[in-house]
């Protein structure tokens, strides 16, 4: 292939969609959890940074609780975020998969790639936002960030009964398995033929362009791209917080 028949690099123009429109049912009563405060700022907004932290990203795409859309304006508005970043809020939906898909709705024409990055990730490093989007433009129409596990995963015949015991099925080997993170990145039109054509329940964005029988590949996540889910992960937000200032200096 000739340098003149492959799309250009640096003509393709990347968007991140962030789903933030989750209530965070596992964190416990309070705010919508991306409005939810990590050392003072709430964690769409570290989420939005670390989006428009790459170079590459010049619009993101926040998707906000269905009656919150307002307030998440006036939040973006109220803190410094860079200039060569564009911001859209639209409301969510129900599932994860549904706000996905109407931030996929509010993109501008011209957007060849879209990372898909959950607000509840706030403290992605960009060396792992430029690594997908990197993988992507090299050809990949689906990348995902991931690490290998430190606990050995069983599959079992889940109990109806919240705390009965439960039969192992299966101990797939652990070295094989890989937890995956976001932000995700595509292909734009790839992942808007999967959200058009998957209508199941999918707990990420990837097994869809998966179910299209498409290749999807994995490059290494971060430690520091966890999700924020339950209580003790805002302690641990806090301290990676803490510590990234004193090694910043601040
Ligand atoms: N999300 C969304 N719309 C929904 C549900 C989830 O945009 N209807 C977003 C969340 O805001 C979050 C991301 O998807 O940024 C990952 O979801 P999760 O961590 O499960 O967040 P919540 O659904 O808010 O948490 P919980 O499941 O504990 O209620
Ligand atoms: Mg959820």
């Amino acid at each position: 292939m000739s340098d003149d028949s492959r799309p250009s690099l640096s003509g393709s123009r990347t968007a991140a969609v962030i789903p933030a429109a989750g209530r965070g049912v596992r964190l416990g009563p309070g705010a919508p959890k991306a409005l939810r405060a990590l050392n003072g700022t709430p964690m769409l907004i570290h989420a939005v940074r670390a989006m428009a932290a790459s170079r590459a990203v010049s619009l993101v795409v926040v998707v906000a609780p269905p009656d919150g859309a307002a307030e998440v304006k006036t939040l973006l508005d109220a803190h410094a975020l860079p200039e060569r970043t564009d911001f859209l809020v639209v409301p969510g939906g129900d599932s994860r998969q549904e706000s996905v898909k109407y931030g996929l709705d509010a993109l501008p024409p011209g957007i060849d790639i879209v990372l898909v990055h959950d607000a509840a990730r706030p403290l992605v490093p960009v060396d792992t936002v430029d690594a997908v989007i990197e993988a992507v433009r090299e050809g990949a129409p689906a990348v995902v960030p991931a690490l290998p596990l430190a606990d050995t995963v069983k599959e079992v015949e889940p109990a109806a009964v919240a705390g009965a015991p439960e039969p192992v099925v299966a101990t797939p080997e652990r070295a094989r398995l890989r937890a995956v993170q976001t932000p995700q990145g595509f292909d734009r039109a790839t992942l808007v033929r999967a959200h058009e054509t998957v209508t199941d329940n999918v707990t990420d964005d990837a097994s869809m362009v998966e179910q299209l029988g498409l290749r999807v590949v994995v490059v290494p996540g971060h430690e520091e791209a966890f999700k924020v889910t339950r209580p003790l992960d805002l302690v641990l937000a806090e301290a990676v917080l803490a510590r990234r200032r004193l090694n910043d200096g601040f």
